[in-house]
């Protein structure tokens, strides 16, 4: 699974164990989610392609190297996708926003699509697909087959934790993406979800439960 990248950061750690906690509340949780990925956008883009440019600095004029930013286009998977996006709009700030929308069945655990809007030209640009939770991988993988079928060549899958299972399916069905996963969880329970896991990211980002 070489195009997987798990992180290992001192600092992803710490801050996990306390989005972990049950007794995070919803304002702490939603801070952590972004700051999680704010970290692992930086440890993202260490491949991404930079543009030259002409500076002219007090001394002289000189070749420096600057991110595409109009090239970069963040996609949260609906809804807990969307707990990261100030996350990523801290390192790109003028990236464009396209939503998918999916929920898990409950009982199949089969994810159902229902909505899509993506920005124009998506097909030319590095996608930033993201999604707090990884489990059996459904959502990501049906999220990828919506952007490839709008052209996308470029994704990468961002999510904080991820079950095996969840990550082998994506790794499986899209050798082609990069999966950037902040910590590797140790299974799913009988109802999809993980273990430990932090329960369920929607509800704890946006207080349902
Ligand atoms: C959660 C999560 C992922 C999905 C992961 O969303 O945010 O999208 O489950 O599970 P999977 O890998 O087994 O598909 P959920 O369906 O609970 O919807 P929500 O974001 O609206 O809460
Ligand atoms: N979705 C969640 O929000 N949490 C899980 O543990 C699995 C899927």
């Amino acid at each position: 699974m070489e195009n997987v990248f798990i992180f290992d950061h001192p600092l992803i750690k710490h801050k996990i164990s306390i989005l972990r906690d049950k007794n995070t509340g919803m304002k702490e949780f939603r801070e952590l989610v972004e700051e999680i990925t704010t970290i692992m956008t930086y440890e993202s883009m260490r491949d991404m392609q930079l543009v030259p440019v002409q500076v002219e600095t007090p001394l002289e004029v000189t070749t420096q190297y600057r991110v595409p930013e109009e090239s970069i286009a963040i996609v949260p998977i609906l809804r807990a996708g969307l707990g990261m996006v100030n996350g990523v709009h801290k390192v790109f700030p003028t990236a464009r926003v396209g939503h998918i929308g999916m929920y898990r069945n409950e009982e199949t655990l089969e994810p159902q699509e229902y909505y899509c809007k993506l920005p124009d030209g998506i097909a030319d640009k590095t996608v930033f697909l993201v999604d707090p939770m990884l489990a059996t991988g459904g959502s990501a993988c049906d999220a990828l087959n919506a952007l490839k079928k709008r052209g996308c060549k470029h994704i990468k899958l961002m999510s904080i934790i991820a079950a095996p299972q969840g990550v082998e399916k994506v790794a499986r069905e899209h050798p082609d993406v990069s999966v950037y996963v902040s910590t590797l969880d140790r299974c799913l329970n009988e109802r999809g979800y993980i273990l430990p896991g932090l329960g369920d990211a929607g509800d704890r980002l946006f207080g349902t439960k």
